[in-house]
C-alpha cells in the first residue's frame, strides 16, 4: 500500500547551540558548521516538502537562531506554502531579530524551558543568565503577537516545578504547553542516572497534568509525554514509523525520526542528491519499519499493533540492542521487568549525580563513554 504523504517536517538547521542541555536529543556526533546545508539547498528542500504534501515545518537545531539566514529561510518556507514553527531556546534572539522573523512570515514560536527558576534553568542549560534572557524574549514574542507554545522538558531535577511551568505558560501568554518527560535518546541516554524520574514523580506529574487540563480547559492546551520507563504501554513513536513526519539533519540526511541514526543497519539518503519524494516513498530507512510486516511475534499477535506500532524502534535498539524488538516499555516485552528495575536503579541515584553536558560539534568523542 502506498504510504500517505507526511504532514510535518523537522528541519534541524544546525547543531550549533549556546546551551548544552544534558538531555539534548541531537546525536553524540554533531555536525560541524562547515557540514551544514547552505541556504539554497534548504530552500529547495522546503519546496520539495510542500510538493510532497508537508503542511508544517518545524525549524529546529541545535539553536536555529544561530543561522544568519533564518529570516530568509522562513520567507522561502512561507512562499512554498508551509506553516512555519520556530523551535528555540530564545538565546540569540533579540527584538530586532524577532521583528525580522515576523516580517518574513513566521507563524509560530515554540520556546524551550529548562526550569522555572534561574538556578535550575541555568544549571540544566549550562548557560548563566539563560533563564532571565528567555523571559525577556518571551515578552518580546508576546509584544509581536506570535502564537506561542512553551516546551518544558521534565526530569528528576525539575519535575517538582511542573505546576510553576504551567503558571509561566499562562503568564507569558502561551496558548499551548508541551510538558514532556525526558526521552532517553542522544545525550539523555548518557544521563539516566542524573535525570531518571522516580515512579512517584512520574505518577504525581500525571495527577497534576490531569487536574490542570480540567482547570485550564479553554485557556491552555497541555500536551503531555509521560515518563515511559515507568509505563506499561509503549508510545506510538513518530505517530508510526514513516507515517507522519520526517527529519532533515544539518548536513542533509533525511531520517524517519530524530534518533534513527542510532540504528546501525539503516542507510539514509541525503536531500543534497535525492528528492524528498523519492526518499519518503522509496528510501530504505523509511520502509524499514513501516506498517507491521517487520514486527516480532509479540507485536504481530497483539491487538494494539496498529495503535502503538510496537513502540519506539530507537528505544528498542538502546535497551535491547535489537531495533526489531518490542519496545521494552511494553509489559509484553521479555525485557520489560529488567527495564523497570533499571529505571528504579537510575532514579535512586540521588541529586548529586554530575550532569554530562552536551559538547559542541567536534568534541563528542571526548564526552563519549
Ligand atoms: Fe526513533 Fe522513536 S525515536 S522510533
Amino acid at each position: 500500500m502506498t504510504p500517505k504523504p507526511p504532514i510535518a517536517m523537522l528541519a534541524e538547521l544546525t547543531h550549533r547551540c549556546p546551551l548544552s542541555c544534558p538531555y539534548c536529543s541531537n546525536p553524540l556526533e554533531l555536525a560541524r558548521m562547515d557540514q551544514e546545508l547552505d541556504t539554497q539547498t534548504w530552500k529547495r528542500a522546503f519546496r520539495q516538502a510542500a510538493d510532497l504534501g508537508v503542511l508544517q515545518l518545524h525549524l529546529s537545531g541545535g539553536e536555529p537562531a544561530v543561522r544568519r539566514d533564518l529570516p530568509d529561510l522562513v520567507s522561502a518556507a512561507r512562499d512554498a506554502g508551509l506553516y512555519t514553527n520556530l523551535i528555540t531556546s530564545g538565546i540569540g534572539l533579540n527584538e530586532k531579530r524577532l521583528a525580522e522573523l515576523d516580517d518574513a512570515g513566521l507563524d509560530h514560536v515554540q520556546l524551550s524551558l529548562q526550569g522555572t527558576t534561574p538556578e535550575i534553568a541555568d544549571e540544566i542549560g549550562g548557560y548563566k543568565g539563560g533563564f532571565k534572557r528567555k523571559m525577556q524574549v518571551a515578552e518580546w514574542i508576546g509584544k509581536i503577537g506570535f502564537p506561542l507554545t512553551l516546551n518544558a522538558v521534565l526530569h528528576r531535577r525539575n519535575l517538582h516545578q511542573i505546576e510553576r511551568a504551567l503558571e509561566i505558560a499562562l503568564e507569558i501568554g502561551a496558548r499551548r504547553i508541551e510538558v514532556a518527560t525526558v526521552q532517553f535518546h542522544g545525550w539523555a541516554l548518557k544521563n539516566r542516572d542524573a535525570l531518571m524520574p522516580t515512579r512517584e514523580q512520574a505518577q504525581e506529574a500525571i495527577r497534576i497534568v490531569n487536574k490542570a487540563r480540567r482547570e485550564l480547559k479553554g485557556k491552555l492546551v497541555i500536551d503531555f509525554v509521560p515518563a515511559d520507563y515507568h509505563e506499561q504501554l509503549p508510545k506510538r513513536c513518530m505517530g508510526g514509523w514513516g507515517t507522519t513526519g520526517l527529519n532533515i539533519t544539518p548536513d542533509g540526511q533525511v531520517l524517519p525520526c530524530h534518533a534513527a541514526q542510532t540504528i546501525p543497519h539503516l542507510v539514509f539518503d541525503n536531500v543534497r542528491d535525492t528528492s524528498l519524494s523519492d526518499i519518503w516513498y522509496n528510501g530504505s530507512a523509511f520502509n524499514a519499519y513501516r506498517g507491521t510486516d517487520w514486527m516480532p511475534d509479540t507485536c504481530m499477535s497483539c491487538d494494539r499493533k496498529e495503535i502503538d506500532f510496537g513502540g519506539c524502534r530507537c528505544q528498542a535498539m538502546a535497551l535491547t540492542g535489537d531495533p526489531n524488538a518490542t519496545d521494552p516499555v511494553c509489559a509484553k516485552s521479555p525485557h520489560h521487568i529488567k527495564v523497570k528495575r533499571q529505571a528504579h536503579e537510575h532514579a535512586a541515584k540521588g541529586d548529586d549525580v554530575p550532569l554530562t553536558y552536551r559538547q559542541p560539534p567536534g568534541k563528542a568523542a571526548e564526552a563519549a563513554e
